[in-house]
């Protein structure tokens, strides 16, 4: 067991089974023993590379889609550039590159970025070399302006409660100990009351239900704010477009697929996004959802093949490397299907480019 599991593992002695979203905040967040507040997960050292770490081309054309979004709503002088859970700042970094190139952007406003691990924090300010904006939350961002926000592989990090259906009724997914005090999942007795569980289709016995409250929020508090201030929030993760029942929690550590509870704060611990859940949380509160489409669509709908063909033109001995990290980004067998992409946005703002054309 991880110091994280011990820790864990007293308090369910003294107080009782946890629910799976609680084990997973303190895994990701826990302030001495959290994953992201103690590991570097990042990198091939590390236990995985997320896209835009992968090739600058995915930050790029992903400023180049907000660049554009901002030319749609009539280039506005003061716009919110900011980012959800920013990793190394590396996105940001080469959206940013893009976005000097596009005409009159007003890229000397300070970046804002939601982060809770201050390691990333401090590493996200070296990346970016601009003046930043750390906020703990949502509502730390400005409301006097329109919003142009990334967010990669951010949703999937944030808590999910489990319910497993028993034939009668949903249980909650639980953390307890077993015989010898190692933690084991089981269910709690008491059935959850139907107003808590989000809409489903009917279940089968040992149905598994997932939806994250913490990922509703904050989609609920930007589909208010792009409602009021305009712009684009633009996600994307891993997930079904159209989700059934699935368990899918998983711990991932030096790039393979980890036991969960035994791997606690050690491991990065995931679950699937439900675009759905996302955009209906948003557009409940007046603004409008485009997509999922998937990554491969919206990398060939902004230009990847050209811009891939182009870096490998002015960078020969790169070639191979380059068209590799296209292939990753791209092929319906790496990342091009599995990741999807989902734009939230005001409601006056534009349909934005390539969702316009999907
Ligand atoms: C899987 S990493 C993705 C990093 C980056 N977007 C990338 O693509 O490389 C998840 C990021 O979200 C941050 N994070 C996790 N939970 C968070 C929360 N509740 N609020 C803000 N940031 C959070 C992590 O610290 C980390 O920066």
């Amino acid at each position: 067991m991880t110091p994280l599991g011990r820790l864990l593992a007293r308090r369910i002695a003294a107080e009782g089974p946890l629910p799976v979203a609680a084990v997973m905040a303190e895994a990701l967040a826990h302030e001495a023993h959290g994953y992201y507040q103690v590991r570097e997960p990042f990198g091939a050292a590390g236990d995985f590379i997320t896209a835009p770490e992968i090739s600058q081309m995915f930050g790029e054309l992903l400023g180049l889609w907000l660049g554009a979004v901002w030319q749609s709503m009539g280039s506005p002088a003061r716009v919110i550039l900011g980012e959800f859970g920013p990793g190394r700042g590396t996105l940001m970094a080469d959206a940013r590159r893009a976005l000097a190139r596009v005409p009159g952007f007003p890229l000397h406003a300070p970046v804002h970025l939601v982060e809770t691990s201050p390691r990333l924090r401090a590493l996200q300010i070296e990346t970016i070399r601009a003046p930043v904006v750390h906020h703990d939350t949502t509502d730390g961002l400005p409301s006097d302006a329109p919003l142009l926000l990334l967010a990669n592989e951010f949703f999937d990090a944030l808590p999910i409660r489990q319910a497993v259906f028993t034939g009668e009724a949903f249980h909650e997914r639980m953390v307890g100990l077993d015989r010898d005090d190692g933690l084991i999942f089981g269910l709690a007795p008491e059935p959850l009351s139907p107003h808590l569980l989000p809409p489903h289709e009917a279940p089968e016995d040992g149905a598994v239900l997932e939806w994250s409250p913490a990922s509703i929020a904050i989609a609920a508090e930007l589909g208010r704010r792009l409602a009021a201030q305009g712009g684009t929030l633009l996600a994307i993760d891993y997930g079904a477009a159209h989700r059934g029942f699935a368990d899918t929690l998983q711990a991932v550590s030096r790039h393979r697929y980890a036991e969960i509870l035994t791997t606690l704060g050690e491991a990065d611990l995931t679950a699937h996004v439900n675009f759905a859940h996302l955009a209906a949380a948003a557009t409940a509160q007046g603004a409008r959802a485009f997509g999922p489409v998937t990554q491969g669509d919206l990398f060939r709908g902004l230009g990847i093949d050209l811009r891939a063909r182009r870096l490998a033109a002015s960078q020969p001995a790169a070639r191979d490397q380059i068209y590799a990290a296209h292939h990753r980004l791209t092929a319906p067998d790496q990342m091009g299907s599995l990741f999807k992409a989902l734009a939230l946005c005001g409601a006056a703002t534009p349909t934005p480019p390539v969702f316009d054309a999907i």
